[in-house]
């Protein structure tokens, strides 16, 4: 992802100092964390910028609500992020704000320079205006009279005024051009072919200007002391100033044009229309990639303070530990779509990929390592068909996550590094290393090549998680007796690396497991649809009917073993099950009591939707569901095949 001249230098969008960090930033900021991190690691020279947009007419407005100059009011605000992006272990390189006189500067300078070229003209102006948008429209613009933004529509305000304008229209052909002939310049596709359709209408200039008479808080014009400075204009050009353009031209040539700029799908006509004509304008080269993510839903809601649903970063991460809050946000969402995020299932996924998968990976092969080899790495014999099975996982594991890193898919790449780690699992089920512990001398070589292959599994996935979970990555690593620092990434995809004889250090469990009740004690929406946009359609056109391999692929479908089941009070039809999910214990309530005597259903492997959030059935708790076919009149559960032990993935 980096560029030919090797260097990474991603941005995230400044936020508005006003708003309440939420989820939404959180997810921006880590997921350029994680890319940052990722490079660095690959010895990519890295720049990571984020900040703060701090002018503006809610800015002034807020400031006199309350009582405050603009300058305080920010001054306080600011940091609620600066405190958030320590608090979630974010690496930036500089954190701008748009008040600072280094960024002010810059933008007075640009401003100049434009208008001395009359590339920014003045003019009369009539149309409507957005307050919450800080947007001019033309009547044609607005949807029924308000708003047109998809997430604002808010009645807007009819304005007539002179004004600064930057001419905008007159590259348009140029940016039609540019857009097609440079597929990585916005990404996903589909947000390209955004960018395009809304440069089939004709671009008209564009306002940069506001008279102090309404709006004093900005950046004065230079040309005109009447005038602040449109406040899309003066922050889309944070990512120059902070780099030092106009000032420190070594530093500007050494990261300019930016590798990536992430930014929400709501900001796109921002970054990829008035951007890159301003860039252009200005004589620089384009950015590389503007990549577009989706946007966090609540459930199936938008998240917005009327709703009172918004998620509040520093609390989740307070509650579940900060990797752990990384770890889902990069897991969960496919990048581009819109994801949905209930506290069921974080749950979900922190006990099933966390606690159950990788913590009882590392526990179960510290404390035997501890028992049987005097807590040393034990020395591997020959690798049979299981180890060589193991090793092609893990090595995929790796290679697929660097490979997911430049498609901007960590989704997939976590989801495979989970996979590995659940083959690893499997694997010491298969062997049994306790079991071979009983038997004697004659089993112990296999015990150790048992013990070793599952260690340098989690050697190589855990190098690869680092840069999502960093701290609880550096723990596990310090117990595997891994070199102290950050994992060398020329050899983490090398099987064997692990030393023979490396101490071990017990530790406590890294991911202790979430109770529901636990997590029930904060609000939370109730329901947890898949990835969906709020028309609840999918962003990928599938013919009617059928469904995408990730929304097959989000089905967590597993083995469960039946201990007991009894018939529930007052229902006739219900039976309620107790299963084992591998080490976990679940209950589940099934509409089989005409079907099955509860005594027939004892020790049957059946399948269970493992990620189904947990509901009430006649008041009892049920944990999944389990499948079972339409028989006769009766229905028949479906069951597994000897050979599969309980907690194992159905694919
Ligand atoms: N200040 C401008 C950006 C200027 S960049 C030169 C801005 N700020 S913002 O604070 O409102 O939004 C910042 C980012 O948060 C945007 O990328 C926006 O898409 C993102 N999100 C806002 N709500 C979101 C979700 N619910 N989910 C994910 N991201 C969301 O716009």
């Amino acid at each position: 992802m980096s560029d030919e001249r090797n260097h990474f230098y991603v941005t995230t969008p400044i936020y508005y100092v006003n708003d309440q960090p939420h989820i939404g930033h959180a997810y921006t900021t880590i997921l350029a964390d994680v890319l940052a991190r990722y490079h660095r690691l690959l010895g990519i020279p890295t720049h990571f910028l984020t900040g703060t947009d701090e002018h503006g007419q809610k800015v002034q407005q807020a400031a006199t609500q309350r009582g405050v100059t603009p300058q305080e009011h920010v001054d306080t605000y600011v940091t609620r992020f600066t405190d958030l992006w320590q608090h979630l272990d974010i690496t930036h390189d500089d954190f701008i704000r748009t008040t600072e006189p280094r960024h002010k500067k810059i933008v007075q300078h640009v401003l100049a320079e434009l208008f001395a070229r009359d590339e920014i003209y003045r003019a009369e102006y009539d149309g409507w205006y957005c307050v919450t948008c800080e947007r001019f429209y033309t009547e044609k613009d607005l949807d029924a009279g308000k708003c047109p933004e998809p997430g604002c529509h808010k009645p807007v305000e009819k304005i007539r005024e002179t004004n600064y304008f930057f001419r905008m229209s007159k590259y348009q052909d140029w940016l039609i051009e540019y857009i097609e002939e440079h597929p990585s310049f916005i990404q996903p596709d589909f947000r390209r072919n955004e960018t395009l359709g809304f440069l089939r209408k004709p671009l008209t200039d564009l306002c940069i200007s506001r008279p102090k008479t309404r709006m004093s808080w900005g950046i004065e014009l230079p040309f005109d002391p009447d005038f602040v400075t449109y406040v899309w204009f003066d922050a889309l050009l944070n990512y120059v100033s902070a780099i030092g353009y106009g000032v420190d031209d070594t530093q500007f040539r050494q990261w300019w044009p930016a590798s990536m700029h992430l930014i929400g799908k709501d900001i796109l006509t921002t970054h990829t229309v008035y951007w890159p004509t301003m860039l252009h304008a200005m004589g620089l080269p384009m950015p590389k990639t503007i990549f577009a993510h989706g946007w966090w839903l609540i459930g199936r809601d938008k998240m917005s303070k009327s709703a009172g649903n918004v998620v509040n970063p520093m609390e989740l991460a307070a509650r579940y530990g900060v990797d752990a809050f990384r770890y889902f946000l990069m897991a969960e969402m496919v990048l581009g779509q819109d994801a949905s995020f209930t506290q069921e299932g974080f749950v979900r996924r922190y006990n099933a990929d966390l606690a159950n998968d990788l913590g009882n990976l590392l526990s179960r092969v510290v404390r035997m390592t501890v028992s049987h080899f005097d807590g040393k790495i034990p020395s591997p014999g020959a690798l049979a068909t299981e180890e060589k099975y193991l090793q092609e996982v893990t090595v995929a594991a790796v290679i697929g996550m660097r490979d997911a890193v430049e498609r901007m898919r960590m989704d997939q790449g976590i989801s495979g590094l989970a996979g590995a780690i659940r083959e690893a699992n499997r694997y010491l089920e298969l062997r049994q290393p306790w079991a071979l512990a009983k038997q004697g001398p004659a089993a112990r070589g296999l015990m150790g090549t048992t013990l070793y292959c599952a260690a340098e599994t989690l050697r190589m996935v855990s190098g690869m998680l680092y840069p999502v979970m960093p701290e609880k990555m550096a723990v596990l690593r310090a117990a595997l007796g891994c070199t102290a620092g950050a994992p060398d990434y020329t050899r983490l995809s090398h099987w064997g690396e692990l030393k023979v004889g490396t101490p071990l250090q017990p530790i406590k469990p890294l991911f202790p497991r979430i109770s529901f009740e636990q997590a029930s004690t904060s609000p939370e929406p109730k329901s947890q649809p898949a990835s969906s946009s709020k028309s609840g359609k999918k962003a990928s056109a599938l013919p009617e009917g059928l469904i995408s391999f990730d929304t097959f692929g989000s089905l967590d479908l597993r083995v469960a073993q039946i201990e007991s089941a009894e018939k529930v009070q007052g229902a006739d039809k219900l039976l309620c099950l107790q299963v084992l999910v591998g080490a976990e214990k679940r209950q589940i309530v099934a509409g089989l009591a005409t079907s099955y005597a509860p005594e027939d259903l004892v020790g049957k492997q059946v399948v269970i939707v493992a990620n189904l959030a947990p509901a009430r059935i006649r008041g009892v708790e049920s944990q999944g569901m389990l499948l079972a076919a339409d028989g006769e009149d009766q229905l028949r559960v479906i069951t597994v095949e000897p050979g599969a032990a309980h907690g194992a993935k159905v694919r």
